[in-house]
């Protein structure tokens, strides 16, 4: 195989511009199989990494596909722009190449490793206990629709012109209504902003409250949309490890100078602990006594089966430490991209000028549609809805991993929110692939859970999430899984 390589910028762009010529030319032709990264980097004389990132490259512009645990493939319909017959790729002696700014290099550094949930390919396998999937068929869209519908039709001029940055007020009424009931939160609407889901939320703090250099504690495991942001914003990330009630809370004690700590109290995130009412008080303590500030992610706060209710972390708070995040994403659906964010009364101001700085404001019809879905009752009863279906699901879990994985694996975490994580403790981590591979074979897609990880786990552990499946489907999965894991072993 020739390569050309033109010399020009780094050595991974020269390989990602030589392969991606042999793919316009037709050398490698729609859908067929790239060789593997270490084969091409042999006969390249190049490293791995170097392949790696070029393959990257490839699949970021729509060039190939990654193809977890069978490799990369040249995508069967290449970007528009290459296929338009006589386009011409801009000769790389003409274009001009861009320096990047040093928070662009901290993204590229940050960037989720393979394996982290936004970057995994859809296999559309039957049972697919894939994190961060609703079931679909629940959704009340027929109402969804009605109300979008009606809004749309009747919209006036005013309604259809730039909002407000943090949202318009009815929406934040309704919601400061909705949280205060559903998860005792207590604030006025003006204190909540609306974002482009809770990542928008995360990413405003950052930007507001965190300066690079700023010690910034997460929990381990952690959820990447944390580590991503703080880590792309310059902060020196601190993992505090977590058990079955949540963060380690004691073990802050022994850290100074934290400007900020991440946790996902009402469900740890993923190992599923729930932080215990006395680390809540005593986090909050110490948030106060060390000026820090505490962002709770409260993403499926709304799903708890065992136990009594536990108050948000916000609802307890008495000095204004909190800055509280929700998401539309667990209680509708992700593409929304509607979340939430109530942060102290002396922030209000300086926060909408940073989410109006950033997009001006999220789209004004979506969120006068959620406004009126929740003004409405249709928000609680769809949530009390789904809390009885998901209670359903996940007893079929826990069954099933009991029945089919007595003494060879183990449910983890799964009293609140729509995911656990089965551990297999005879499986080495680093054959996690080979057993992903086996149960896709059969059907069955489970994701390992070591990208949530800072330093990785020696034993196998998947995520499963199990809200988008019905009660067969988790039964006939598991099934699936206990054959293919007892056939690794
Ligand atoms: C811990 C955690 N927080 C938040 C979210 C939701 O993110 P967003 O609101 O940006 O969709 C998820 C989604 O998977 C999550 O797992």
């Amino acid at each position: 195989m020739s390569i050309h390589l033109d010399g020009r910028g780094s050595l991974y762009e020269q390989v990602y511009r030589g392969l991606r010529g042999l793919i316009l030319d037709g050398v490698f032709g729609p859908g067929s199989k790239l060789p593997t990264s270490r084969a091409m980097g042999k006969e390249l004389g190049v490293s791995r990494n170097t392949m790696l990132n070029a393959y990257q490259q490839l699949v970021d512009e729509g060039y190939a596909q990654g193809i977890v645990g069978s490799g990369t493939f040249v995508a069967r319909s290449l970007p528009d722009e290459a296929r338009r017959p006589g386009a011409q790729i801009p000769s790389p002696k003409r274009r001009l190449k861009l320096s990047t700014s040093s928070y662009a290099q901290r993204l590229l550094k940050h960037a989720p490793r393979a394996g982290a949930s936004w970057r995994l390919p859809r296999h559309h396998l039957p049972y697919d206990f894939r994190y961060g999937e609703p079931a679909y068929n629940d959704l009340p869209l027929e109402t969804w629709s009605r109300l979008l519908g009606r809004i749309a039709r009747n919209a006036r001029a005013g309604e259809l012109a730039y909002g407000e940055p943090a949202g318009p007020i009815e929406l934040r009424q309704a919601l400061a209504g909705y949280l205060r009931r559903a998860r005792g939160v207590v604030c006025e609407p003006e204190q909540i902003l609306i974002t482009q889901g809770s990542q928008q939320a995360i990413d405003l703090i950052a930007r507001v409250l965190v300066d690079a250099g700023d010690r910034v504690v997460l929990e381990e495991p952690h959820y990447t949309g944390f580590s991503f942001v703080m880590g792309s914003s310059g902060a020196e990330l601190i993992s505090v490890p977590t058990d079955s009630n949540g963060l380690q809370v004691d073990n802050l004690d022994a850290l100074d100078g934290i400007r900020a700590v991440c946790v996902t109290p009402s469900h740890q995130f993923p190992s599923g602990g729930v932080l215990s009412l006395e680390r809540r008080l005593s986090l909050l303590s110490w948030a106060e006594r060390e000026n820090t500030i505490v962002i709770e992610d409260d993403y499926d706060g709304e799903y708890r089966y065992e136990g009594r209710p536990v108050p948000s972390l916000q609802s307890l708070d008495q000095s204004g430490h909190v800055l509280y995040v929700g998401t539309a994403s667990k209680l509708l659906f992700p593409s929304l991209r509607i979340g939430w964010l109530v942060v102290p009364q002396d922030l209000v101001r300086v926060f909408t000028i940073a989410k109006a700085f950033t997009d001006t404001g999220s789209s004004g019809l979506e969120q006068r549609v959620l406004a009126e879905f929740i003004k409405q009752g249709h928000l609680e009863r769809h949530v009390r809805r789904t809390r009885v279906r998901n209670a359903a699901r996940r007893k079929a879990l826990e069954a099933a991993v009991s029945r089919e994985l007595e003494g060879i694996a183990e449910l983890q975490g799964t009293q609140a929110g729509l995911h656990g994580v089965l551990w297999v403790p005879e499986l080495p981590g680093s054959r996690e692939q080979d057993l992903r591979r086996a149960a896709a074979e059969r059907g069955v897609g489970i994701y390992p859970v070591h990208p949530y990880y800072r330093r990785r786990p020696r034993k196998a552990g998947f995520v499963l999430g199990y809200a988008a499946l019905t009660e067969r489907e988790i039964d006939e999965g598991i099934r699936r899984l206990a054959v293919a894991i007892k056939r690794l072993h």
